[in-house]
């Protein structure tokens, strides 16, 4: 390995959201304790990124910025990459953050009173943007296979797209929390269905560039124009590169239409669709200098898995890892220990495990756990050391 994917990173007093969380569940851990939940990565970032940054910093004026010739040359040539997806700088909005993008979705596109299509469990931000606004979250919840293979109700989302009332769907391609990544077969049918029932489709695709090995990532709107025109993408570097701080991200919407009233929308509550100086730098870096490293982290994260996947099965068959085929967050089922979700919460805690409890993804998640593999092997085994610990007590 070129990159340094080993150390262990000390975060304890640094700011980071995901270790606060830890101290405010548990004042007393430990210094040497590492958080699994929140989605960033227990990594440094890929020095191509710092280096950008630091030459940036070495001649800038930290006025306010906007998108440079070279900053939609980086990105319209990474869909086109990386997805074989042929976009234009005139579809792009940056905002900060993609869950902002989500909330100015929700409103530009939907009434109030509007039924907005879930698929749960889902990454929970998307019940909130629905609800927060005054619309109401309609459930096509994944049906559970076998070992913990899921896919999607197709008559149900079919029904449902056909109620009136029902106008967006909120695709999570790939699917946090269970790290399904949708086949080409799969985004067609959703299409169809959208397509044929006038549904509108904002693709949340922020886990879109960490693809395990032996799946393909499909960009929701590539699919064909028709259905291009029916959908708005949105990407960022933050979970590839693990910029989530910068609040830097990218709204693709090729229908003109559309993208007026989302600015329209932007407007409304006085926002320009700016992200900061930084978050532009760092964003063209990564689009640009930074293919190495990401290989890398994708081989480090399904080495963590298959590791997962192996001790489990030996020292703590109870605990069940669903398959992963995208994102670094672990899907795991611990519905055989017969735990309330409260008991759950407790014991974990006490074990010194902070992970991201399955409730918290809507009810379909009672009994499971979200684990972040998204850092070294050895912080991960101190994790599975002491989950194992508590479950063969
Ligand atoms: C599906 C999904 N969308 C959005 C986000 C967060 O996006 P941002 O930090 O850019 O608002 C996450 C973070 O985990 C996520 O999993």
């Amino acid at each position: 390995m070129k990159y340094d994917f080993e150390t262990v990173l000390d975060r304890y007093d640094n700011g980071s959201v995901k270790w606060n969380l830890m101290k405010k569940m548990k004042p007393q851990v430990g210094r040497g304790i590492v958080p699994f939940s929140i989605a960033d990565m227990e990594f440094k970032n890929p020095p191509e990124i710092i280096e950008a940054l630091k030459e940036y910093l070495d001649t800038a004026v930290l006025g306010y910025q906007t998108a440079e010739p070279s900053w939609y040359e980086a990105v319209t040539n990474w869909t086109k990459r990386r997805y074989g997806w042929e976009t234009k700088p005139e579809w792009f909005y940056t905002t900060p953050g993609v869950v902002n993008a989500l909330y100015h979705g929700v409103l530009a596109f939907t009434e109030p009173e509007d039924g907005v299509i879930i698929m749960p469990p889902v990454y929970h931000p998307f019940y909130k943007a629905v609800e927060s606004n005054g619309r109401r979250v309609v459930k096509c919840p994944l049906k559970e296979g076998q070992n913990l293979s899921y896919s999607i109700d197709f008559d149900r989302l079919d029904a449902l797209a056909a109620e009136e009332k029902n106008r967006l769907l909120l695709l999570c391609n790939p699917h946090n929390p269970v790290g399904r990544v949708w086949t080409r077969e799969e985004l067609l049918k959703i299409s169809e269905i959208c397509l044929r029932h006038h549904v509108f489709v904002i693709s949340d695709e922020i886990h879109c560039d960490l693809i395990m090995p032996g799946h393909t990532f499909t960009s929701f709107a590539s699919l064909s124009e028709e259905n291009a025109a029916n959908t708005m993408a949105c990407i960022a570097p933050s979970k590839t590169f693990n910029l989530a701080g910068l609040e830097a991200s990218c709204v693709i919407l090729p229908d003109r239409e559309r993208r007026h009233r989302l600015k329209a929308e932007m407007g409304r509550v006085s926002y320009e669709g700016r992200v900061n100086a930084l978050g532009y730098k760092a964003m063209e870096a990564a689009y640009t200098r930074c293919d190495a490293w990401l290989a890398e982290a994708v081989q480090v994260i399904y080495n963590n898995h298959l590791l997962l996947s192996d001790f489990l099965k030996e020292h703590c068959p109870e605990v069940k890892a669903a398959p992963l085929e995208g994102t670094y967050l672990q899907w795991l089922d611990l519905r055989s220990l017969g735990w309330t979700s409260k008991e759950q919460e407790k014991i974990m805690v006490e074990a010194d495990l902070f992970f991201d409890e399955g409730s918290m993804f809507g009810p379909e998640g009672n009994g499971f756990e979200r684990m972040n593999l998204a850092c070294p092997q050895t912080v991960m085994m101190d994790g599975l050391y002491r989950l194992s610990q508590t479950v063969n007590r």
